[in-house]
């Protein structure tokens, strides 16, 4: 155990997550200072997975500090919440001001907006950073996103961009943005895969369900997608988990209690989403999903009373896989714009300037929505930074513009087949909708106005609110507060 400062940095979290990111820094040649609540771990970790490297060990706090050059940089990797808090308290009085405190974790946003302003206030430098990939992404690569105190960047890059993916020699690690912007993104992140998760799944039902092909005859269309611009990672594995077998032989995925679960960062997502006013319907129906799914008594004993269709699919099928392939990537870009939109909002809501491209680039490679298509959007983010929307991209427009048609095949299909698509079929209703000069919506206006004297703009006179007696027997009184 060492007192003098020769550690780079410290980790704080002996997990498996925190043992892999302090291996993949001592991979890259910085020293690293490993810490652990319950101590043993340290020890533990120095006589086993850690042996035979530079990884120094403390066995409290104060030695940790001790051990580390200046300015320190002190990383949490441990659990979300309470533990946080209690560690930075029991961290800073061996700190001195200019210190760095890393949180790595997977902390909720307002929390660490909470804990960069306090910090800062005390004249410490706080990094929030969104951490992706697994184990696996943790020992050998991760995606990192760290926003916080703008000044602790230079401090954190060299190791950070050092241990992350490469994509094209390029690090998956930029600065996010101030406060809580890296933990924004990385909960975004999270929204975006369960998304995605629930897009493939959609699609792995139409095809069992729909056409009748056995799982390798999925297995197969999930490999042709991963060839072209499909190409990601959940599509890669996907293909592998619908050919493995088990003992017996037999697909194992059928075998599987169909309730998903959740650990809650999805909803985060859309509850932000709702707070802003923001329409992220695709990550929204994804989490509603996983809520039905967990219904599966409830639906069993629906399944056996409530009636649907009885049609079968007689069309055909290797044209109909061709069509459901360009409906998920219409549906997934649609996600993805509703994903840039609520990052949009975020930034504004709360002073951040985030870099589009450099997020689109962050998810390129190390995370589990890593795919060929965030190169797409990086590149629509290079050429122009201030783009209003995804869909106002040359590239993106043309690619919904050679789909749509084949997307409403397949949402068509599948309500006459009685086979459920939310995610689809919600990006679908995006779709349309956003590209709707004039929405119902002065109806709704109307309705408003007619039961609650809420008052309506009219087209030809903007800025001018008006209230129609529209009975004749209510009274000409507008609302004001009574909101229903
Ligand atoms: P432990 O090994 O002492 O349990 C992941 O759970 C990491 O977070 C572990 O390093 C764990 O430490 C740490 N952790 C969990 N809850 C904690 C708490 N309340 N206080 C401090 N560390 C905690």
């Amino acid at each position: 155990m060492s007192k003098e400062a020769v550690a780079d940095i410290a980790v704080i979290g002996l997990a498996v997550m925190g043992q892999n990111l302090i291996l993949n820094m001592d991979d890259n040649g910085f020293v690293v200072c490993a810490f652990n609540r319950t101590v043993s771990k340290v020890d533990d970790f120095l006589a086993n997975e850690a042996k035979g490297t530079k990884i120094i060990g403390a066995h409290s706090i104060e030695e940790m500090c001790k051990s580390l050059k200046r300015p320190r940089r002190v990383m949490l990797m441990v659990k979300a919440g309470s533990a946080v808090d209690s560690f930075i308290d029991m961290i800073i009085p061996h700190l001195e001001k200019g210190d760095i405190i890393i949180d790595g974790g997977n902390s909720h946003f307002p929390d660490t907006i909470r804990r960069c302003k306090d910090l800062e206030s005390k004249g410490f430098l706080y990094v929030g950073c969104g951490v992706s990939g697994g184990e696996e992404g943790a020992r050998y690569g991760p995606s990192l996103m760290p926003g916080g105190t703008h000044a602790a960047w230079e401090h954190v890059r060299p190791i950070f961009q050092a241990i992350a993916a490469k994509v094209d020699g390029e690090p998956c690690c930029e600065w996010v943005g101030g406060t809580g912007a890296g933990h924004y993104v990385k909960m975004v992140h999270n929204g975006i895969e369960y998304g995605d998760m629930q897009l493939i799944s959609e699609t792995y039902n139409l095809m069992k369900d729909g056409l009748g092909l056995n799982h390798d005859e999925i297995g197969d269309v999930f490999d042709e997608w991963n060839k072209g611009e499909l190409d990601s990672y959940l599509i890669e594995i996907t293909r592998d988990i619908v050919r493995y077998k088990d003992t017996d032989g037999k697909p194992l995925v059928p075998k599987i209690r169909d309730s998903a679960g959740q650990k809650g960062t999805g909803k985060w997502t859309a509850i932000s989403a709702l707070d802003m006013g923001v329409p992220i319907t695709l990550i929204g129906e994804a989490v509603f999903s996983r809520c039905l799914s967990a219904l599966k008594d409830e639906r069993v004993r629906a399944s056996k009373i409530l009636d649907g269709p009885t049609a079968k699919f007689t069309g055909d099928k290797k044209e109909f896989t061709r069509q459901l392939g360009k409906a998920l990537y219409a549906s997934k870009i649609i996600s993805y714009t509703q994903g840039f939109m609520l990052l949009r909002d975020a930034a504004k809501e709360n002073d951040w300037e985030l870099n589009y491209g450099g997020i689109a680039l962050m998810w390129r490679g190390g995370c589990i929505i890593r795919s060929a298509f965030l190169g797409d959007i990086r590149n629509a983010y290079q050429k122009n930074p201030n783009l209003e929307s995804l869909l106002f991209d040359d590239f993106f427009r043309k690619a919904l513009s050679t789909s749509h048609q084949d997307w409403r095949v397949v949402v068509s299909q599948a309500v006459l087949l009685g086979i459920t698509v939310p995610a689809i079929s919600t990006a679908l209703a995006f779709y349309d909708g956003y590209r709707t000069e004039t929405l119902p919506a002065s109806l709704v206006q109307a309705q408003r106005d007619y039961f609650g004297a809420h008052t309506y703009e009219l087209l030809d006179k903007p800025g001018t609110y008006v209230h129609t007696n529209w009975t004749g027997k209510g009274g000409n009184v507008i609302s004001s507060t009574y909101i229903v």
